[in-house]
């Protein structure tokens, strides 16, 4: 159901309440939502987004609530299917509507979903666009998360549309973000996933739009922020070169060998005051060890060797570990195997995007005896005094 945020300024997106996974990989515990905004101006009328394409009939049952004859501007921020899977119809029901973006996502647009060249507006960066008494501006804020990617801001509201940048996967009945406490964990759940490995980009993009005066910021996953400080300043939390006092231990052990070094260090590492999360890798929600790789300063991974590797779940583990770069200063290997392999190297082959320094990993024959514990605790102190310098 469509809702007012101003007058003349409304959401007519859609919640999926349902939906538990994205991308078939990111799980979604709280659902999502598909922002899209419709801004009636004096003049002309701009539909800013669409919808994932199966709420194509909610977006269209929510304009033709609002009575809406006509669109003259569709303005397309990001051209992943979540927010422009839908445009086709959109341009099939409104023929007299041009999509506005840039060059980027123009081309985007063309590859993913065949629109037509003439149906395009292409604009630049800081280009304007009246709607008669109101004045669309737009902001590119590439690699949040894509190339192409860019917000609006309305200029007369002083609201920043900033699409996937700042958004959460968050599916409630609330427009805004009023539980400040349960959109902060869906926030940074969608950080850690998505817009992390752009840190630099992200940091850039931050100082961009935080120039310029908002009242509001309203993404195009969650609810809207009426105080954009908030999230803003999450961001610039997130996105800080500091790490935490906090050793992760995503591990995965198959006979109880992994798993007794794993409980070892996490009591060692309790007794030196050190927070410590192990991450059992065969029931972990991965957004959960995604966000707490945010803030950790060491990761130590916890695997068996199977036949001559380690375990695919540690495989995994690393992978996406490499993919999201979080800023984790130190990383050590922990774990057991039967009768030999090269774990261990393929583990260190795995990681070559992180800017790690690599603490002497604990890899053992078998169960873990008297020598192998002392070389944990030798781990243990090195973390210890890793940290003692952050
Ligand atoms: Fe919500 Fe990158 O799409």
């Amino acid at each position: 159901m469509p809702a007012v945020i101003r007058p003349n300024i409304f959401y007519v997106g859609a919640r999926d309440w349902d939906r538990r996974l994205f991308d078939e990989l990111i799980p979604l515990p709280d659902g999502t939502t598909y922002n899209a905004y419709l801004i009636k101006g004096s003049t002309h009328t701009a539909l800013l987004d669409t919808v994932d394409p199966p709420k194509t009939k909610e977006l269209f049952a929510n304009l033709d609530e609002l009575g809406v004859e006509q669109i003259d501007y569709l303005i397309a921020h990001h051209a992943e299917q979540d927010h422009a899977g839908a445009i086709p119809d959109v341009l099939a029901r409104y023929p007299a509507a041009k999509v506005v973006t840039n060059a980027k996502c123009r081309d985007l647009l063309q590859e993913h979903l065949l629109i037509a060249p003439e149906r395009f507006i292409v604009v630049e960066d800081g280009a304007q666009l009246a709607l008669g008494d109101r004045t669309l501006q737009f902001v590119f804020t590439p690699w949040v998360h894509w190339p192409e990617t860019m917000c609006t801001y309305l200029v007369e509201d002083q609201i920043l549309f900033s699409c996937d940048f700042f958004g959460a996967h968050l599916a409630t009945s609330a427009l805004f973000a009023n539980d400040e406490a349960r959109v902060y964990q869906s926030a940074k759940r969608y950080y850690a996933e998505i817009m992390m490995p752009f840190r630099a980009n992200v940091v850039k993009n931050i100082a961009k739009v935080s120039a310029m005066p908002i009242q509001m910021i309203a993404p195009s996953h969650g609810p809207i922020y009426r105080q954009p400080e908030f999230i803003i300043n999450a961001y610039c939390e997130w996105t800080n070169d500091q790490v935490k006092n906090l050793v992760l231990i995503p591990y995965v052990s198959m006979h109880g060998s992994t798993e007794r070094m794993v409980q070892y260090v996490v009591k060692k590492l309790i007794e030196r005051q050190i927070a410590v999360q192990p991450y059992n890798l065969t029931s972990t929600d991965i957004g959960e060890l995604a966000m707490d790789l945010v803030d950790a300063a060491t990761v130590v991974l916890g695997t068996p060797t199977v036949i001559l590797g380690p375990h695919p779940q540690a495989v995994t583990a690393t992978f996406l570990l490499n993919l999201l770069r979080p800023k984790v200063r130190w990383l050590s290997v922990i774990g057991s195997y039967g009768w030999g392999g090269k774990a261990l190297e393929v583990i260190k082959g795995l990681v070559g995007n992180l800017k790690v320094e690599l603490l002497e990993p604990v890899y053992i024959k078998g169960y873990p005896k008297e020598a192998d514990f002392r070389e944990l605790d030798r781990l243990v102190e090195q973390i210890a005094t890793k940290h003692a310098t952050i």
